[in-house]
């Protein structure tokens, strides 16, 4: 069968500033939460590597273009750091920063490769998170003035925005479960800022229509289809709140403009709602998405909870269901990801029946391998499960597209192996492989089939 795609697709891959720019300390970058926790406590992060080298992109993005653009990208997905930028968070710019910006986006156009940028991928300035990061308003503020300053510096040539990557992981990860800063586990402060980066992601598309810029703006939400254990209502109540939680919180108020009614219900009932400032229900109705980018990893699967949770722990999203490992679930067997292909076409037909069929794209997909040197033979890494992963989702992909689904393009996550926060270089993603000593750039075998695949527009099976 012949999986091809429509003209024009999408095709490339994506990253971030703090993974792959490296200079951390360099160009007058201030800090943000990553580098400033990596000087408190190195040893948090896997084999003690920090922020300050990770892929070099800083000084290479010569080279890693022409790399992207000779292994088939028409598109490449990173962000911009907000500390870069501005390395108080508010206030001064640094020119060096717009020097180094517009450097890269002018050699990936001049490249022939579509750039698109998030405004913040995890990487909240220190000097903001100082005051409490997105739990405070003024830091709300202050990433619609930098949002802003991006839109006036770029905007003339970058046409695809997003004011955020998986929102939901850092409030996850910093108020919840302590992998991401400040490693609090407070549910009420996590709920805040949800809220707040709610706010501030309508506060930036305000600013961006204001400007009268003629590109896109969105968000890229990490969605994972829920599924309850059984079609016993009690497992069906509990993928019902898993999927408001994890999936709905920022997706219904950035397409459809405002929370679904059962979350603030729930919300209410534990006396965690946030603070709301007059004006703010108007502002995130009129100030939804145009597009959306998806990232895609892994199902969750969810059951009814087995026993009650303790009333004195305190209050987490678990108290509402349980994770549920279904027997003979397939795993990636060098990360402990489920892999289920057929998620992203659950998740694509949901958004055309339920979310009024945004455009919208695949902005991460990609499996994860621990030690993957052992998979080098003839001086490459033969990443055959790789390929066998992404032609299995784009599979599932072609189907929802031809099935009406308004999808336009496919990023995987990564191009060149990149440093990922507290995991740091352990599991793999690239189609080019790091050597971390030399930072010598290797093609592996998924880079070769890649560059075949966008050739075609799609592949044959
Ligand atoms: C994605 C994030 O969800 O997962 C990336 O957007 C991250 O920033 C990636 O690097 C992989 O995570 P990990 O923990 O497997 O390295």
């Amino acid at each position: 069968m012949k999986y091809q795609f429509p003209e024009g697709f999408w095709w490339g891959s994506a990253s971030s500033a703090a993974q792959m720019e490296g200079a951390s300390q360099e160009g007058g970058k201030g800090s943000n939460v990553w580098d400033y926790w990596y000087t408190q406590e190195p040893n948090v992060f896997y084999n003690g590597v920090g922020p300050q080298t990770v892929t070099d992109f800083y000084h290479r993005y010569e080279e890693d273009i022409k790399l992207m653009k000779e292994f088939g990208h028409n598109s490449f997905r990173t962000s911009i750091s907000w500390s870069r930028l501005i390395p108080e968070g508010k206030g001064e710019i640094n020119q060096e920063a717009v020097k180094f910006y517009n450097n890269v986006i002018d050699q990936l156009i001049a490249n022939e490769i579509e750039p698109f940028m998030a405004l913040f991928h995890f990487d909240m300035p220190w000097e903001m998170q100082k005051i409490g990061g997105f739990e405070n308003r003024d830091v709300v503020e202050a990433y619609k003035d930098y949002a802003g300053a991006c839109f006036k510096l770029f905007g003339d040539r970058v046409k695809y925005w997003f004011t955020f990557n998986e929102p939901i992981v850092p409030v996850e990860g910093g108020y919840l479960n302590q992998t991401h800063y400040p490693r609090k586990q407070d549910f009420k402060a996590a709920v805040q800022v949800t809220y707040n980066t709610m706010i501030a992601q309508a506060k930036a598309i305000e600013e961006y229509k204001k400007q009268h810029q003629s590109g896109k703006i969105g968000v890229i939400l990490n969605l994972s289809p829920v599924y309850p254990r059984s079609d016993n209502p009690f497992d069906e109540e509990a993928a019902y709140i898993a999927d408001l939680f994890h999936n709905r919180s920022f997706l219904d108020p950035s397409i459809k403009g405002e929370y679904p009614e059962k979350l603030i219900e729930i919300i209410k009932r534990y006396n965690l709602m946030p603070d709301i400032q007059p004006g703010d229900k108007e502002l995130i109705r009129q100030n939804t998405i145009q597009i959306l980018g998806v990232n895609y990893y892994s199902p969750r699967r969810v059951k009814a909870k087995e026993t009650l949770p303790n009333p004195y722990s305190p209050i987490t999203p678990e108290w509402f269901y349980d994770n549920y490992e279904m027997p003979g679930r397939k795993m990636n067997p060098y990360r402990g990801w489920e892999i289920y292909e057929k998620g992203i076409y659950d998740i694509m037909i949901r958004i055309r029946d339920e979310y009024g069929d945004i455009e919208r794209y695949v902005s991460e997909n990609g499996m994860g391998v621990e030690n993957e040197d052992r998979f080098i033979k003839d001086g490459m890494v033969q990443d055959d499960y790789r390929i066998e992963f992404v032609k299995e989702h784009l599979k599932w992909l072609y189907r929802s597209i031809q099935e009406g689904c308004n999808v336009k393009g496919y990023h995987m996550w990564t191009f060149i192996d990149n440093w990922s926060w507290l995991n740091a270089f352990k599991n793999r993603y690239g189609f080019i492989s790091l050597d971390l000593k030399t930072l010598k750039r290797t093609p592996k075998k998924s880079a070769y089939w890649f560059k075949e695949m966008t050739k075609n527009n799609g592949f044959e099976e």
